[in-house]
């Protein structure tokens, strides 16, 4: 396991809501960070099939191009009632034929493809959400950090915060969706705390864990 020496980092991404979601997790711990987008480095084409190859395949482009450590998120929605998809093809779901992402028609799909296997009550609409968190380092060396959270698919989209399919993840145990959260609220999860909330906050901790405390 690689330490993190450094707290000028990038991070490896051009998606608003994550990089919104990883700004508000490495604040407290003093980190000066751009993100791809910023930096208007080149998007590489997520190629790979699992959520670990197309984590490194971003961290590893940002941290080559930026001479520095890169963080970067790869995530998903995995639906048991379809097999495991969207997975690592959530962010393909709402993308329209001229590249834009539309996320209120990619939440009508998943509610389509659930209702024709007849998967209408939530014990047929298990779901969880995965990130899988890659530090990648510009000699190559990587470290990966995943997180998951169960939950069913609600009925119908609520809430306006977050963003992409947040209105229609409810995580077990709330009576909410991530859509109905605050941002503090889907994190769950604060320095020192034991445990997280979301996908991505869980998968922040163990980052915390591995490469930032002694
Ligand atoms: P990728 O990791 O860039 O390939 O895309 C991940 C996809 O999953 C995007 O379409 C996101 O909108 C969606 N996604 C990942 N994490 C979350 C989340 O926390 N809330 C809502 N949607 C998410």
């Amino acid at each position: 396991m690689r330490k993190l020496d450094t707290r000028t980092i990038v991070v490896a991404s051009h998606n608003a809501g994550k990089i919104a979601e990883i700004a508000d997790l490495i604040g407290p711990f003093g980190f000066s960070a751009k993100s791809a987008k910023d930096l208007a480095f080149v998007e590489p084409d997520e190629t790979g099939t699992t959520f670990e190859e197309n984590a490194a395949i971003k961290a590893l482009a940002s941290a080559k191009a930026s001479g520095l450590p890169a963080l970067s998120d790869d995530s998903g929605l995995v639906i048991d009632a379809l097999d495991g998809a969207p997975g690592v093809y959530t962010a393909n779901w709402a993308e329209r034929e001229d590249g834009t992402r539309d996320f209120p028609w990619a939440m009508e799909k998943v509610e389509k493809a659930l209702a024709e296997r007849g998967a209408t009550g939530p014990a047929q609409r298990t779901a969880r959400f995965v990130s899988v968190l890659c530090l990648a380092w510009p000699d190559g060396h990587t470290e990966f950090f995943r997180g998951e959270i169960e939950g069913v698919i609600a009925s119908a989209p609520r809430g306006t915060a977050g963003f992409g399919y947040d209105p229609i993840f409810q995580p077990e145990g709330h009576a909410r969706t991530f859509g109905e959260m605050t941002a503090d609220e889907k994190h769950g999860w604060k320095p020192g705390d034991p445990e997280a909330l979301s996908h991505r906050a869980r998968a922040f901790k163990r980052f915390v864990e591995t490469c930032l405390e002694a």
